[in-house]
């Protein structure tokens, strides 16, 4: 790739693994650069006054056009039965999200529509879902289970979730969250179940190893922290690192025990403060804020500025779902990031590529332009600069992604 106007997002040491603080406003760059591709890896890049000439199999002219590392969204419930507008319209006439689930909406809602899907519809519809969050960008996605919430669709999701790995060149971690929310049929039974939960989903989903992580709604009205410890240690026994639904309705715990348990992000974060900020502070947890979901329920918005200048670092994903964020486009989550966080143009990049990485345990392969990592790349329409990107919210600034080095138009 020659001539390219701006190649962002450089990270030339590969043992760093995010960016924090003060480091998530500096986006490295080169002006008027080259990229080289070889196989499905980032092979050379530099100044195109030192590009030797040399002979390639293809050479692509970037003139006026941005080259940055595709976006990682960390946090998506992208495999689900049907969109919900009937809620959607109730959220408008003045219900919360709370009021729906009370009366057996939101992801009860999703739950029952669940257990007459067939598996190769689910799998159909988000196999279209994955191709239109690759045209805005993404090259790599995290997927939970979630709506299943019985032993036999939890395990459809997840398998549906496999095959999608399988079969996408997208790179796709799959998240088990049989404790989205508490079953109907167990509403006088929290304790059958955790059981369920623990004794018959863990073991025969560690048993086809359908999942990479495990995920709890540890929330006011969802899940209370000893529940989720408990789930977060059966995890451990099968290897499942959390990355938690935490402080979204309250301050719940939840970002406290995700981090007790070594979790690799924790998400929402609606609520924090100083005591949510020392916890992680002292962690390896990547605190994730989903400003798709904060807008679509329009509650509260986590204390971004606070979080940064107290020198965390911070990832932002879609939560792509049918109830509280409806799109899985990462460049409306940069616009929201500045308008309704503001956060820099440069931090939110940094946001959704390299922190998002690490927030699904991708960042050794994807994330930045690093010598050695894999080639999932935007190339964008000519932009006059990075700036640009959620200034202009409404146009999809794509204009080539490639995925494992491989093209596909947008
Ligand atoms: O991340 N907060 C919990 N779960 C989802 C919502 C799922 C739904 O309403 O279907 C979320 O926002
Ligand atoms: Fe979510």
């Amino acid at each position: 790739i020659k001539n390219i106007k701006e190649l962002a997002g450089i990270v030339t040491d590969a043992a760093t693994k995010y960016h924090a603080g003060g480091q998530m406003a500096i986006l490295n760059s080169i002006d008027d650069a080259y990229l080289i591709i070889e196989d499905d890896v980032i092979a050379a890049f530099g100044s195109m006054c030192d590009l030797k000439p040399q002979h390639f199999d293809e050479e692509i002219d970037a003139s006026g056009k941005t080259l940055l590392p595709a976006w990682c969204d960390s946090h998506t419930h992208l495999v689900f039965p049907a969109t919900r507008e009937i809620e959607y319209i109730d959220k408008i006439k003045g219900l919360s999200y709370e009021d729906i689930a009370r009366r057996g909406g939101g992801i009860l809602n999703s739950a029952k529509t669940m257990v007459n899907m067939p598996e190769q519809q689910l799998f159909d519809d988000a196999w279209q879902r994955l191709h239109e969050i690759a045209r805005w960008g993404t090259g790599a996605v995290e997927i939970k289970s979630g709506y299943g919430l019985s032993l036999d669709s939890e395990l459809k999701m997840l398998r549906v979730i496999k095959r999608l790995k399988q079969k996408s060149e997208l790179s796709i971690k799959s998240t088990f969250l049989g404790a989205h929310a508490l079953p109907a049929e167990y509403k006088n039974n929290r304790e059958g179940y955790l059981r369920l939960i623990i004794d018959e989903m863990l073991p025969a989903i560690a048993h086809e190893n359908l999942a990479d992580y495990i995920d709890v709604f540890c929330d006011k009205g969802f899940f209370t922290v000893d529940e989720t410890d408990k789930i977060l240690k059966a995890g451990a026994r099968y290897n499942l690192p959390p990355k938690i639904h935490a402080n979204e309705l309250d301050f719940s715990g939840g970002v406290q025990i995700g981090v007790k348990h070594k979790a690799r992000s924790v998400d929402h974060l609606e609520f924090v403060g100083e005591k949510e900020i020392a916890a992680l502070l002292n962690s390896d947890t990547m605190p994730t804020v989903l400003p798709g979901a904060a807008f679509f329920l329009n509650m509260r918005y986590a204390p971004v500025r606070q979080m940064i200048s107290a020198g965390l670092p911070l990832a932002l994903a879609t939560d792509f779902n049918p109830g509280s964020s409806p799109s899985g486009n990462m460049q409306w989550i940069i616009s929201m990031a500045s308008v309704l966080y503001k956060m820099l143009p440069n931090e939110a990049i940094n946001a959704v590529t390299l922190n998002g990485a690490y927030a699904m345990g991708i960042e050794e392969v994807l994330g930045s332009i690093t010598l050695g990592k894999k080639a999932n790349l935007i190339l964008t329409k000519a932009i006059p600069n990075i700036a640009y990107i959620p200034y202009y919210y409404g146009e999809n600034k794509v204009d080539t992604i490639f995925i494992n080095g491989k093209i596909i138009n947008a």
